[in-house]
Protein backbone atom coordinates (compact mmCIF):
# COMPACT_ATOMS: atom_id res chain seq x y z
CA UNK A 1 0.00 0.00 0.00
CA UNK A 2 1.33 3.71 -0.47
CA UNK A 3 3.07 5.20 2.56
CA UNK A 4 0.68 7.71 4.21
CA UNK A 5 1.57 11.30 4.69
CA UNK A 6 4.22 11.05 7.55
CA UNK A 7 2.56 13.71 9.91
CA UNK A 8 -0.99 13.93 10.00
CA UNK A 9 -2.57 17.11 8.89
CA UNK A 10 -4.58 18.12 11.68
CA UNK A 11 -2.78 21.45 13.27
CA UNK A 12 -2.92 23.57 10.05
CA UNK A 13 -6.83 21.96 9.40
CA UNK A 14 -7.25 23.03 12.93
CA UNK A 15 -6.24 26.32 12.90
CA UNK A 16 -8.00 26.72 9.10
CA UNK A 17 -11.34 25.63 11.04
CA UNK A 18 -10.49 28.08 14.00
CA UNK A 19 -10.30 30.93 11.26
CA UNK A 20 -13.26 30.04 9.14
CA UNK A 21 -15.37 30.67 12.50
CA UNK A 22 -14.17 33.47 13.01
CA UNK A 23 -14.89 34.19 8.74
CA UNK A 24 -18.35 33.42 9.91
CA UNK A 25 -18.70 36.00 12.85
CA UNK A 26 -17.03 38.53 11.27
CA UNK A 27 -19.03 38.48 8.49
CA UNK A 28 -22.38 38.19 10.70
CA UNK A 29 -21.00 41.57 12.19
CA UNK A 30 -19.83 43.36 9.32
CA UNK A 31 -22.51 42.84 7.18
CA UNK A 32 -25.06 45.01 9.14
CA UNK A 33 -22.91 47.05 10.54
CA UNK A 34 -21.49 48.25 7.09
CA UNK A 35 -24.65 48.48 5.71
CA UNK A 36 -25.56 52.13 6.14
CA UNK A 37 -22.43 53.11 5.05
CA UNK A 38 -22.23 51.04 1.56
CA UNK A 39 -26.10 52.70 1.20
CA UNK A 40 -24.61 56.04 1.65
CA UNK A 41 -21.66 55.20 -0.86
CA UNK A 42 -25.02 54.81 -3.36
CA UNK A 43 -24.18 51.05 -3.62
CA UNK A 44 -27.98 49.99 -2.99
CA UNK A 45 -30.18 48.33 -4.94
CA UNK A 46 -34.35 47.93 -4.81
CA UNK A 47 -35.16 44.37 -3.89
CA UNK A 48 -37.23 43.46 -7.93
CA UNK A 49 -39.42 41.12 -6.08
CA UNK A 50 -41.05 42.76 -2.83
CA UNK A 51 -43.93 45.36 -2.89
CA UNK A 52 -41.96 47.88 -0.93
CA UNK A 53 -38.51 50.02 -1.62
CA UNK A 54 -36.45 50.13 1.07
CA UNK A 55 -32.82 50.82 -0.68
CA UNK A 56 -31.11 47.15 0.22
CA UNK A 57 -26.98 47.42 0.76
CA UNK A 58 -25.53 45.97 -2.76
CA UNK A 59 -22.41 44.68 -3.11
CA UNK A 60 -21.71 43.56 -0.01
CA UNK A 61 -19.91 40.55 -1.21
CA UNK A 62 -16.78 42.94 -0.84
CA UNK A 63 -17.50 42.51 2.97
CA UNK A 64 -17.14 38.62 2.15
CA UNK A 65 -14.84 39.02 0.01
CA UNK A 66 -12.40 41.60 2.61
CA UNK A 67 -12.81 39.09 5.30
CA UNK A 68 -12.17 35.75 3.31
CA UNK A 69 -9.07 37.14 1.96
CA UNK A 70 -7.84 38.49 5.19
CA UNK A 71 -8.39 34.88 6.78
CA UNK A 72 -6.40 33.69 4.06
CA UNK A 73 -3.66 36.18 4.20
CA UNK A 74 -3.21 35.69 8.11
CA UNK A 75 -3.37 32.26 7.82
CA UNK A 76 -0.21 31.92 5.98
CA UNK A 77 2.23 31.23 8.30
CA UNK A 78 0.10 28.03 10.02
CA UNK A 79 -0.10 26.80 6.15
CA UNK A 80 3.75 26.71 6.49
CA UNK A 81 4.18 25.70 9.94
CA UNK A 82 5.73 22.75 9.34
CA UNK A 83 8.60 24.68 7.50
CA UNK A 84 8.67 27.52 10.05
CA UNK A 85 9.01 25.40 13.48
CA UNK A 86 10.43 21.95 12.08
CA UNK A 87 9.99 19.41 14.70
CA UNK A 88 13.68 18.70 16.60
CA UNK A 89 14.77 15.92 14.85
CA UNK A 90 13.50 17.05 10.79
CA UNK A 91 16.11 19.34 9.58
CA UNK A 92 19.14 16.91 10.66
CA UNK A 93 21.36 16.87 7.72
CA UNK A 94 21.33 13.36 6.13
CA UNK A 95 24.19 12.64 3.91
CA UNK A 96 25.27 15.98 3.81
CA UNK A 97 21.42 17.53 2.49
CA UNK A 98 19.14 18.94 4.61
CA UNK A 99 15.84 16.65 4.77
CA UNK A 100 13.72 19.94 5.60
CA UNK A 101 13.16 22.38 2.43
CA UNK A 102 11.09 25.37 2.20
CA UNK A 103 8.28 24.34 -0.32
CA UNK A 104 8.24 27.29 -2.53
CA UNK A 105 6.53 25.37 -4.78
CA UNK A 106 3.26 25.58 -2.24
CA UNK A 107 3.81 29.48 -1.53
CA UNK A 108 3.83 30.21 -5.13
CA UNK A 109 0.53 27.88 -5.80
CA UNK A 110 -0.62 29.90 -2.34
CA UNK A 111 0.35 33.31 -3.62
CA UNK A 112 -0.81 32.84 -7.23
CA UNK A 113 -4.05 31.95 -5.74
CA UNK A 114 -4.99 34.22 -3.47
CA UNK A 115 -3.98 37.00 -6.27
CA UNK A 116 -6.13 35.47 -8.53
CA UNK A 117 -9.03 35.91 -5.80
CA UNK A 118 -7.97 39.44 -5.54
CA UNK A 119 -8.32 40.32 -9.12
CA UNK A 120 -11.78 38.71 -9.34
CA UNK A 121 -12.66 40.81 -6.94
CA UNK A 122 -11.77 43.96 -8.11
CA UNK A 123 -13.46 43.00 -10.98
CA UNK A 124 -16.49 42.23 -8.97
CA UNK A 125 -16.74 45.58 -7.34
CA UNK A 126 -15.24 47.24 -10.34
CA UNK A 127 -18.63 45.62 -12.26
CA UNK A 128 -20.97 46.38 -9.04
CA UNK A 129 -19.98 50.35 -9.63
CA UNK A 130 -20.12 50.67 -13.37
CA UNK A 131 -22.36 47.88 -15.02
CA UNK A 132 -19.47 46.85 -17.28
CA UNK A 133 -20.82 44.78 -20.27
CA UNK A 134 -20.57 41.40 -20.10
CA UNK A 135 -18.14 40.71 -23.72
CA UNK A 136 -16.23 43.17 -22.23
CA UNK A 137 -15.83 41.54 -18.85
CA UNK A 138 -15.53 38.13 -19.93
CA UNK A 139 -12.07 38.06 -21.09
CA UNK A 140 -10.78 39.62 -17.78
CA UNK A 141 -11.01 36.22 -15.57
CA UNK A 142 -8.49 34.54 -18.75
CA UNK A 143 -6.23 37.11 -17.44
CA UNK A 144 -6.65 36.66 -13.78
CA UNK A 145 -6.18 32.98 -14.21
CA UNK A 146 -2.55 33.26 -15.73
CA UNK A 147 -0.78 33.47 -12.11
CA UNK A 148 -2.39 30.06 -11.52
CA UNK A 149 -1.41 28.35 -14.88
CA UNK A 150 2.06 29.42 -14.58
CA UNK A 151 2.16 27.60 -11.08
CA UNK A 152 0.85 24.89 -12.35
CA UNK A 153 2.90 24.64 -15.52
CA UNK A 154 6.33 25.25 -12.91
CA UNK A 155 4.80 22.18 -11.12
CA UNK A 156 5.06 19.75 -14.03
CA UNK A 157 0.86 20.00 -14.56
CA UNK A 158 -0.44 17.06 -15.85
CA UNK A 159 -1.92 18.14 -19.49
CA UNK A 160 -3.31 14.61 -20.37
CA UNK A 161 -6.58 12.88 -20.28
CA UNK A 162 -7.55 9.68 -19.77
CA UNK A 163 -9.60 8.17 -22.71
CA UNK A 164 -12.96 6.07 -21.34
CA UNK A 165 -12.21 2.26 -21.85
CA UNK A 166 -14.91 1.69 -24.61
CA UNK A 167 -13.36 4.16 -27.02
CA UNK A 168 -9.31 3.19 -25.70
CA UNK A 169 -8.45 0.93 -28.69
CA UNK A 170 -9.05 3.74 -31.57
CA UNK A 171 -7.08 6.57 -29.09
CA UNK A 172 -5.10 4.54 -26.44
CA UNK A 173 -4.69 5.05 -23.27
CA UNK A 174 -3.50 8.63 -22.65
CA UNK A 175 -4.55 11.66 -24.70
CA UNK A 176 -1.99 14.44 -24.18
CA UNK A 177 -4.02 17.94 -24.74
CA UNK A 178 -1.06 19.94 -24.13
CA UNK A 179 -1.96 23.69 -24.40
CA UNK A 180 -5.92 22.93 -24.90
CA UNK A 181 -4.99 21.94 -21.58
CA UNK A 182 -4.20 25.01 -20.60
CA UNK A 183 -7.14 26.77 -22.89
CA UNK A 184 -9.52 24.81 -20.82
CA UNK A 185 -8.77 25.51 -17.49
CA UNK A 186 -8.60 29.19 -18.34
CA UNK A 187 -12.08 28.93 -19.33
CA UNK A 188 -13.28 27.24 -16.14
CA UNK A 189 -12.29 30.46 -14.44
CA UNK A 190 -14.08 32.70 -16.69
CA UNK A 191 -17.10 30.02 -16.47
CA UNK A 192 -17.07 29.84 -12.77
CA UNK A 193 -17.03 33.41 -12.01
CA UNK A 194 -19.64 34.11 -14.42
CA UNK A 195 -22.23 31.11 -13.67
CA UNK A 196 -22.75 31.93 -10.33
CA UNK A 197 -23.41 35.64 -11.51
CA UNK A 198 -26.68 34.93 -13.87
CA UNK A 199 -28.14 32.36 -11.73
CA UNK A 200 -29.44 35.20 -9.87
CA UNK A 201 -32.07 37.61 -8.41
CA UNK A 202 -33.79 35.81 -6.17
CA UNK A 203 -33.10 36.51 -1.95
CA UNK A 204 -30.27 34.34 -0.45
CA UNK A 205 -29.97 32.52 -4.85
CA UNK A 206 -25.89 33.59 -4.83
CA UNK A 207 -25.09 32.91 -1.43
CA UNK A 208 -26.70 29.46 -1.24
CA UNK A 209 -25.08 28.33 -4.64
CA UNK A 210 -21.45 29.12 -3.59
CA UNK A 211 -22.09 27.95 0.25
CA UNK A 212 -22.71 24.68 -1.41
CA UNK A 213 -20.90 23.93 -3.46
CA UNK A 214 -17.91 25.49 -1.22
CA UNK A 215 -19.22 22.25 1.16
CA UNK A 216 -19.70 19.64 -1.51
CA UNK A 217 -15.50 20.45 -2.23
CA UNK A 218 -14.38 20.24 1.46
CA UNK A 219 -16.34 17.05 1.92
CA UNK A 220 -14.50 15.89 -1.28
CA UNK A 221 -11.23 17.03 0.18
CA UNK A 222 -11.63 15.28 3.37
CA UNK A 223 -12.04 11.94 1.44
CA UNK A 224 -8.22 12.37 0.30
CA UNK A 225 -6.66 13.24 4.17
CA UNK A 226 -5.37 10.66 6.06
CA UNK A 227 -7.06 11.05 9.34
CA UNK A 228 -5.07 9.87 12.80
CA UNK A 229 -5.35 6.41 13.66
CA UNK A 230 -5.78 5.50 10.02
CA UNK A 231 -9.19 5.92 9.56
CA UNK A 232 -9.94 6.28 6.48
CA UNK A 233 -13.11 7.16 4.35
CA UNK A 234 -15.01 5.43 1.89
CA UNK A 235 -13.04 6.01 -0.51
CA UNK A 236 -10.29 3.26 0.88
CA UNK A 237 -13.05 0.58 0.17
CA UNK A 238 -13.08 1.82 -3.31
CA UNK A 239 -9.40 0.74 -3.53
CA UNK A 240 -7.47 2.23 -6.79
CA UNK A 241 -10.26 3.62 -8.59
CA UNK A 242 -10.18 6.55 -5.62
CA UNK A 243 -6.46 7.17 -7.28
CA UNK A 244 -7.47 8.67 -10.57
CA UNK A 245 -8.88 11.76 -10.85
CA UNK A 246 -12.83 11.79 -13.12
CA UNK A 247 -11.27 12.10 -16.71
CA UNK A 248 -7.82 10.34 -15.64
CA UNK A 249 -4.72 13.23 -14.93
CA UNK A 250 -3.65 10.79 -11.85
CA UNK A 251 -3.79 7.78 -13.62
CA UNK A 252 0.07 8.09 -14.00
CA UNK A 253 0.46 6.46 -10.78
CA UNK A 254 -0.71 9.16 -7.97
CA UNK A 255 -1.83 6.93 -4.90
CA UNK A 256 -4.26 7.30 -2.70
CA UNK A 257 -2.37 8.68 0.39
CA UNK A 258 0.44 9.98 -1.04
CA UNK A 259 2.06 12.72 -0.28
CA UNK A 260 1.60 15.29 -3.02
CA UNK A 261 -2.48 14.09 -3.11
CA UNK A 262 -3.22 14.77 0.47
CA UNK A 263 -1.26 18.18 0.24
CA UNK A 264 -3.34 19.10 -2.72
CA UNK A 265 -6.26 18.64 -1.05
CA UNK A 266 -5.31 20.23 2.48
CA UNK A 267 -4.53 23.36 0.63
CA UNK A 268 -8.00 23.12 -1.39
CA UNK A 269 -9.45 22.85 2.25
CA UNK A 270 -7.70 25.58 3.50
CA UNK A 271 -9.66 27.41 0.67
CA UNK A 272 -12.96 26.40 0.90
CA UNK A 273 -13.68 26.52 4.63
CA UNK A 274 -13.43 30.19 5.16
CA UNK A 275 -15.10 30.17 2.26
CA UNK A 276 -17.87 28.42 3.52
CA UNK A 277 -17.18 30.80 6.87
CA UNK A 278 -17.91 33.56 4.62
CA UNK A 279 -21.02 32.41 2.71
CA UNK A 280 -23.19 30.78 5.84
CA UNK A 281 -22.20 33.96 7.51
CA UNK A 282 -23.76 36.05 4.20
CA UNK A 283 -26.50 34.39 3.95
CA UNK A 284 -27.77 34.84 7.39
CA UNK A 285 -28.51 38.55 6.25
CA UNK A 286 -28.91 37.65 2.77
CA UNK A 287 -31.89 35.00 3.04
CA UNK A 288 -35.56 36.28 2.17
CA UNK A 289 -36.17 38.45 2.98
CA UNK A 290 -32.74 40.12 2.11
CA UNK A 291 -31.04 42.66 4.50
CA UNK A 292 -28.13 43.10 2.22
CA UNK A 293 -27.29 41.75 -1.49
CA UNK A 294 -24.26 39.96 -2.89
CA UNK A 295 -23.56 42.00 -5.85
CA UNK A 296 -21.26 40.89 -8.23
CA UNK A 297 -18.15 40.91 -6.09
CA UNK A 298 -19.15 37.89 -4.23
CA UNK A 299 -20.02 35.77 -7.58
CA UNK A 300 -16.42 36.55 -9.26
CA UNK A 301 -14.79 35.92 -6.38
CA UNK A 302 -16.13 32.86 -4.99
CA UNK A 303 -16.22 31.63 -8.38
CA UNK A 304 -12.22 32.65 -8.67
CA UNK A 305 -11.70 31.25 -5.55
CA UNK A 306 -13.43 27.40 -7.18
CA UNK A 307 -11.66 27.58 -9.93
CA UNK A 308 -8.24 28.35 -7.88
CA UNK A 309 -9.02 25.01 -6.26
CA UNK A 310 -10.03 23.20 -9.20
CA UNK A 311 -7.21 23.95 -11.28
CA UNK A 312 -3.97 24.01 -8.51
CA UNK A 313 -5.90 20.52 -6.50
CA UNK A 314 -5.90 19.08 -10.01
CA UNK A 315 -9.77 18.14 -9.66
CA UNK A 316 -11.17 20.16 -12.48
CA UNK A 317 -13.68 17.73 -13.85
CA UNK A 318 -14.73 16.82 -10.18
CA UNK A 319 -15.33 20.48 -9.67
CA UNK A 320 -17.28 21.24 -13.07
CA UNK A 321 -19.55 18.14 -11.61
CA UNK A 322 -20.59 20.16 -8.75
CA UNK A 323 -21.23 23.21 -11.26
CA UNK A 324 -24.06 21.24 -12.85
CA UNK A 325 -26.69 23.46 -11.95
CA UNK A 326 -24.93 26.54 -12.84
CA UNK A 327 -23.72 24.54 -16.50
CA UNK A 328 -27.78 23.64 -17.68
CA UNK A 329 -28.45 27.38 -16.57
CA UNK A 330 -25.46 28.60 -18.68
CA UNK A 331 -26.22 26.37 -22.02
CA UNK A 332 -30.12 27.14 -21.39
CA UNK A 333 -29.30 30.76 -21.55
CA UNK A 334 -27.01 30.94 -24.41
CA UNK A 335 -29.89 31.98 -26.91
CA UNK A 336 -30.20 35.38 -25.08
CA UNK A 337 -26.60 35.56 -24.03
CA UNK A 338 -25.51 35.24 -27.98
CA UNK A 339 -28.14 37.44 -29.22
CA UNK A 340 -30.79 34.62 -30.66
CA UNK A 341 -33.52 35.91 -28.27
CA UNK A 342 -33.44 39.85 -26.85
CA UNK A 343 -31.75 39.93 -23.52
CA UNK A 344 -33.09 42.41 -20.84
CA UNK A 345 -31.18 44.04 -18.08
CA UNK A 346 -32.81 42.03 -15.61
CA UNK A 347 -34.13 38.15 -16.39
CA UNK A 348 -35.46 37.43 -12.32
CA UNK A 349 -38.88 35.88 -12.64
CA UNK A 350 -41.84 38.21 -12.35
CA UNK A 351 -43.57 39.31 -9.03
CA UNK A 352 -47.70 39.42 -8.44
CA UNK A 353 -47.69 42.15 -6.29
CA UNK A 354 -51.38 40.84 -5.41
CA UNK A 355 -50.81 37.09 -4.54
CA UNK A 356 -47.08 37.68 -4.02
CA UNK A 357 -46.39 34.60 -6.33
CA UNK A 358 -43.53 34.75 -9.08
CA UNK A 359 -43.85 34.23 -12.82
CA UNK A 360 -41.84 33.75 -15.41
CA UNK A 361 -41.31 36.95 -16.94
CA UNK A 362 -41.30 37.31 -20.84
CA UNK A 363 -39.13 38.85 -23.18
CA UNK A 364 -40.74 40.46 -26.12
CA UNK A 365 -39.24 40.20 -29.77
CA UNK A 366 -39.04 43.77 -31.07
CA UNK A 367 -38.59 42.30 -34.46
CA UNK A 368 -39.45 38.57 -36.04
CA UNK A 369 -37.31 35.89 -34.90
CA UNK A 370 -35.04 34.47 -37.56
CA UNK A 371 -35.59 30.63 -38.25
CA UNK A 372 -32.72 29.33 -36.17
CA UNK A 373 -34.19 31.64 -33.07
CA UNK A 374 -37.62 29.97 -33.87
CA UNK A 375 -35.96 26.44 -33.94
CA UNK A 376 -34.15 26.71 -31.04
CA UNK A 377 -37.20 28.23 -29.04
CA UNK A 378 -39.62 25.71 -29.96
CA UNK A 379 -37.17 22.88 -28.83
CA UNK A 380 -37.17 24.50 -25.84
CA UNK A 381 -40.41 25.12 -25.65
CA UNK A 382 -40.94 21.23 -26.64
CA UNK A 383 -38.55 20.66 -23.60
CA UNK A 384 -41.19 22.49 -21.27
CA UNK A 385 -38.08 24.61 -20.67
CA UNK A 386 -39.71 27.96 -22.08
CA UNK A 387 -42.97 29.22 -22.91
CA UNK A 388 -44.19 30.77 -25.89
CA UNK A 389 -46.93 33.43 -27.03
CA UNK A 390 -47.52 33.03 -30.51
CA UNK A 391 -49.18 35.43 -32.87
CA UNK A 392 -52.72 33.75 -33.13
CA UNK A 393 -52.74 34.30 -37.49
CA UNK A 394 -49.09 33.80 -38.30
CA UNK A 395 -48.05 31.91 -35.41
CA UNK A 396 -44.82 33.73 -35.24
CA UNK A 397 -43.18 34.03 -31.62
CA UNK A 398 -44.34 37.58 -30.32
CA UNK A 399 -42.54 36.58 -26.31
CA UNK A 400 -40.91 33.86 -24.78
CA UNK A 401 -39.99 33.67 -21.05
CA UNK A 402 -36.56 34.46 -20.23
CA UNK A 403 -34.18 31.65 -20.61
CA UNK A 404 -33.25 30.84 -17.21
CA UNK A 405 -33.34 27.91 -14.95
CA UNK A 406 -35.60 29.98 -12.19
CA UNK A 407 -37.96 30.52 -15.04
CA UNK A 408 -37.93 27.05 -16.35
CA UNK A 409 -38.70 26.00 -12.77
CA UNK A 410 -41.49 28.38 -12.79
CA UNK A 411 -42.94 27.01 -15.89
CA UNK A 412 -42.24 23.55 -15.15
CA UNK A 413 -43.73 23.73 -11.32
CA UNK A 414 -46.25 26.58 -11.72
CA UNK A 415 -46.06 29.78 -9.58
CA UNK A 416 -45.01 30.26 -6.12
CA UNK A 417 -43.53 32.21 -3.57
CA UNK A 418 -39.86 33.52 -3.13
CA UNK A 419 -38.71 31.52 -0.60
CA UNK A 420 -40.25 28.53 -1.88
CA UNK A 421 -38.71 29.17 -5.10
CA UNK A 422 -34.94 29.60 -3.56
CA UNK A 423 -35.55 26.13 -1.81
CA UNK A 424 -36.28 24.58 -4.83
CA UNK A 425 -33.00 25.72 -6.37
CA UNK A 426 -31.40 24.95 -3.05
CA UNK A 427 -32.53 21.63 -3.08
CA UNK A 428 -31.64 20.91 -7.24
CA UNK A 429 -28.10 22.29 -5.67
CA UNK A 430 -27.80 19.41 -3.37
CA UNK A 431 -29.06 16.94 -5.30
CA UNK A 432 -26.62 18.03 -8.25
CA UNK A 433 -24.10 17.65 -5.45
CA UNK A 434 -24.89 13.88 -4.78
CA UNK A 435 -25.29 12.66 -8.26
CA UNK A 436 -21.84 14.53 -8.89
CA UNK A 437 -20.51 12.17 -5.81
CA UNK A 438 -22.14 9.56 -7.34
CA UNK A 439 -20.68 9.64 -11.08
CA UNK A 440 -17.50 10.60 -9.10
CA UNK A 441 -17.03 7.45 -6.97
CA UNK A 442 -19.33 5.37 -8.44
CA UNK A 443 -19.88 5.54 -12.29
CA UNK A 444 -16.27 7.22 -12.82
CA UNK A 445 -14.68 3.76 -11.99
CA UNK A 446 -16.45 1.77 -14.77
CA UNK A 447 -15.68 4.22 -17.32
CA UNK A 448 -12.22 4.95 -16.21
CA UNK A 449 -10.02 2.06 -14.11
CA UNK A 450 -7.44 2.78 -11.98
C1 LIG B 1 -27.64 39.08 -13.56
C2 LIG B 1 -28.55 38.49 -14.62
C3 LIG B 1 -29.86 39.25 -14.70
C4 LIG B 1 -30.51 39.22 -13.33
C5 LIG B 1 -29.58 39.82 -12.29
C6 LIG B 1 -30.18 39.71 -10.90
C7 LIG B 1 -27.95 37.49 -16.74
C8 LIG B 1 -27.24 37.65 -18.03
N1 LIG B 1 -27.88 38.53 -15.90
O1 LIG B 1 -27.27 40.38 -14.01
O2 LIG B 1 -30.69 38.67 -15.67
O3 LIG B 1 -31.70 39.95 -13.38
O4 LIG B 1 -28.31 39.12 -12.31
O5 LIG B 1 -29.24 39.81 -9.89
O6 LIG B 1 -28.54 36.47 -16.46
N2 LIG B 1 -31.78 41.68 -7.02
C9 LIG B 1 -33.00 41.40 -6.41
N3 LIG B 1 -33.05 40.39 -5.51
C10 LIG B 1 -31.96 39.65 -5.16
C11 LIG B 1 -30.73 39.95 -5.79
C12 LIG B 1 -30.67 40.97 -6.71
O7 LIG B 1 -33.99 42.04 -6.70
O8 LIG B 1 -32.07 38.76 -4.33
C13 LIG B 1 -31.72 42.81 -7.96
C14 LIG B 1 -31.49 44.11 -7.19
O9 LIG B 1 -32.19 45.14 -7.84
C15 LIG B 1 -30.00 44.30 -7.34
C16 LIG B 1 -29.77 43.74 -8.74
O10 LIG B 1 -30.64 42.63 -8.85
O11 LIG B 1 -29.64 45.66 -7.24
C17 LIG B 1 -28.35 43.30 -8.94
O12 LIG B 1 -28.20 42.90 -10.25
P1 LIG B 1 -26.73 42.66 -10.86
O13 LIG B 1 -26.01 41.65 -10.05
O14 LIG B 1 -26.06 43.95 -11.08
O15 LIG B 1 -27.13 42.04 -12.25
P2 LIG B 1 -26.19 41.27 -13.24
O16 LIG B 1 -25.23 40.43 -12.51
O17 LIG B 1 -25.64 42.21 -14.26
MG1 LIG C 1 -24.94 40.05 -10.46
Amino acid sequence: RPTLSPVPPLPGLLTSVGFSLLAFLATIYLVPALGPTFVKANLKGRDLLKTYDTPIPESQGLVCASVYILCLILFIPFAFSDALFPPVDAGKPQDGISVLEFPHHQLSMYLSSILSILMATMLGFLDDVFDIRWRHKLPIPIVASIPLLMVYFAEQGNTSIAVPRPVRFILGNLINLGPLYYLYMSLLSTFTTNSINILAGLNGVEASQALIIAISVALNDVLYLPFPLNFHLPLHLLGNRAEIEFGGTWSAGMAYGSKELVERHLFSLYFMLPMVGVCAGFLYHNWYPARAFPGDTLCYFTGMAFAVVGIQGHFSKTLALFFAPQIFNFVLSCPQLFGLMPNPRHRVPRLDPRTNLLHPSHTPFPHPPSKLSTLVLHTLSLLGLTQLTLHPKSGMIMEATNLTILNALLVRLGPMREERLVRVVVAVQVAGSVVAFVIRYGLAGMVYDG
